[in-house]
């Protein structure tokens, strides 16, 4: 192609070369222009490479350290697109991580889901598909809901925190305050937003190493989500609200799995 103008008719390239226009496809450019094609391609899943012991512990470092440029979703995006633009590149280079900041303290604020769980589920559909990412971001809440976090401890910790909480939930508002009742402190302390860092470490952890399994044919879906489980879209610990009186759901469940029943 040297020499020649390239130009970009719907995403193919095409090289000019003195006056005769040579179409992706035909002739000697078709192998550059596949190429070239499939670099652009966005279709998912985009390429990966399997996450060494050391990518997930620099994956880790960056989301701590992310979170408190662009907080949970920004932060678990970070620690994983960073290392995966080093390693494959490609489309990883062009991702927006910054379009999906809205998503922290639970959806702009609004303490619905954790926002490192929408940063969980991009970056698992990323690198295995739409149905993959369901799968493993289904994984990934169950780990968050039943593991007491934090568990991550940063070499630069930003404050010093000691307690850990069980969250029983992927809901932020829930999850936040339980852990700051039993450290003793308020939202936007420095100890809070240190958790909240070191807890988009332990999700961009779990979720790599969900997509490491997913990659390599040995994962496999422990629970169902709780919509197919249950009846109905919910956090699973029903009586945590409700207490003893939990309501029947108004229709009873048995609708076809899109998790697990296949
Ligand atoms: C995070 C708290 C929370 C959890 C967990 C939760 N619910 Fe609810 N649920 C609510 C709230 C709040 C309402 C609305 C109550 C109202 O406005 O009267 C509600 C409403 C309902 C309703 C509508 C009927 C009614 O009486 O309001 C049903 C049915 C229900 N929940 C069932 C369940 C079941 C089953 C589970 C567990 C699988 C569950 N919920 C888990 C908070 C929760």
């Amino acid at each position: 192609m040297s020499g020649g103008k390239l130009a970009t008719i719907g995403g193919v390239v095409l090289a000019s070369t003195g006056g005769i226009g040579l179409i992706a496809g035909c002739g000697e450019s078709s192998t550059a222009g596949t190429q070239a094609a499939a670099a652009e391609s966005t279709d998912l899943p985009w390429p990966y490479e399997k996450f060494t012991a050391a990518d997930i512990d620099r994956a880790q470092a960056i989301a701590h350290d992310s979170w408190f440029e662009g907080f949970c979703t920004y932060a678990v995006l970070s620690g994983i697109i960073t290392v995966l633009k080093e390693k494959v590149g490609g489309p990883y280079e062009r991702f927006p991580i910054e379009a999906f900041n809205f998503a922290h303290g639970g959806t702009a604020g609004w303490g619905a889901t954790c926002g490192t769980l929408i940063g969980a589920g991009i970056a698992a559909s990323l690198a295995t598909g739409s149905k993959g990412g369901e799968e493993i971001t289904n994984e990934v809440i169950r780990f968050y809901s039943d593991t007491e976090l934090p568990i991550y401890v940063p070499d630069d910790p930003k404050a010093q925190i000691s307690a850990v909480s069980k969250s029983g939930t992927p809901v932020c508002h829930i999850s936040v305050n339980k852990w700051m009742a039993k450290q003793g402190v308020g939202f936007l302390s420095a100890e809070q937003m240190e958790r909240c860092g070191r807890l988009s470490a332990d999700v961009a952890r779990k979720t790599v190493e969900l997509i490491n399994s997913h990659v390599d044919g040995t994962f496999k879906v422990l629970e169902k989500a709780p919509a197919f489980s249950l009846g109905t879209p919910a956090q699973t610990n029903c009586s945590a609200c409700h207490g003893d009186n939990v309501p029947p759901v108004p229709t009873p469940g048995g609708g076809e799995s899109l998790i697990g029943g296949h």
